[in-house]
């Protein structure tokens, strides 16, 4: 029988689109907190000038101009502004404050002081996908020197496949707009790294396995891999 919907039940609004298992990045934008102090740096790998530089001042300005240009997107995760302005010329700056701001609230959840031991069924996963963890870590650090200026390496699942993928990106440019899944990223702006490591970014990508928080890159990986 053909049943039609009440105006209540019409007016539901459709579930905010969210790829991440954090609770969703919505605009107007905020600085997110992190589960750590930025203050004390991330141990053992950044100090906490270089920290205090990254999110204070670089993700900061991307969240403060965003929210300058962003009327008409109230209420939209961040992810929905990402996708309805890629590839649209006019809308080009908002892409890019929308995406580093989503690429580094990402990144911080990646990292935490001294590292995470990484699940076994994550641990599982890589090893059936690139032969091994260690040989993922080769391929996804040799992709981060490779990124040639600034951009972003991301180890993302491909949903037509339910693959491991290993991916670039450059500038602001963020997965999702490929439609892949990201579970985990390393940001090589050299903003990222430069305080620390100068110039030196295959070492600061060595360094970077010493404070993944695998914890979470399994917990992104159970969310995207349903
Ligand atoms: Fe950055």
């Amino acid at each position: 029988m053909f049943r039609v919907l009440s105006k209540a039940t019409a007016r539901v609004a459709a579930p905010a689109m969210c790829f991440t298992s954090l609770p969703s990045l919505t605009y107007p934008a905020e600085l997110p907190k992190l589960s750590f102090d930025y203050k004390d740096g991330v141990a053992p790998v950044f100090s906490p000038r270089q920290i205090e530089l990254h999110y204070t001042k670089h993700h900061k300005s991307y969240v403060d101009k965003l929210n300058t240009i962003g009327a008409g997107f109230e209420g939209k995760t961040i992810e929905e502004i990402i996708l309805a302005t890629d590839g649209k010329v006019d809308k080009k700056v908002m892409f890019n404050q929308a995406a580093q701001h989503f690429n580094h609230s990402f990144y911080w959840n990646c990292i935490c002081p001294g590292g995470k031991a990484i699940p076994k069924e994550l641990e599982s996963a890589i090893a059936k996908a690139f032969g091994s963890v260690e040989k993922f870590k080769e391929a996804f650090q040799a992709a981060g020197a490779n990124n040639f200026g600034s951009g972003w390496t991301w180890l993302c699942i491909d949903p037509k496949t339910n693959a491991l993928v290993i991916d670039n990106t450059s500038n602001a440019g963020c997965p999702l707009t490929a439609n892949l899944r990201p579970i985990l990223t390393v940001d090589v702006w050299e903003h990222a790294y430069y305080k620390d490591f100068e110039n030196r970014r295959p070492d600061y990508l060595n360094d970077f396995w010493k404070i993944v928080n695998w914890e979470y890159v399994a917990q992104q990986y159970a969310h995207v891999s349903k």
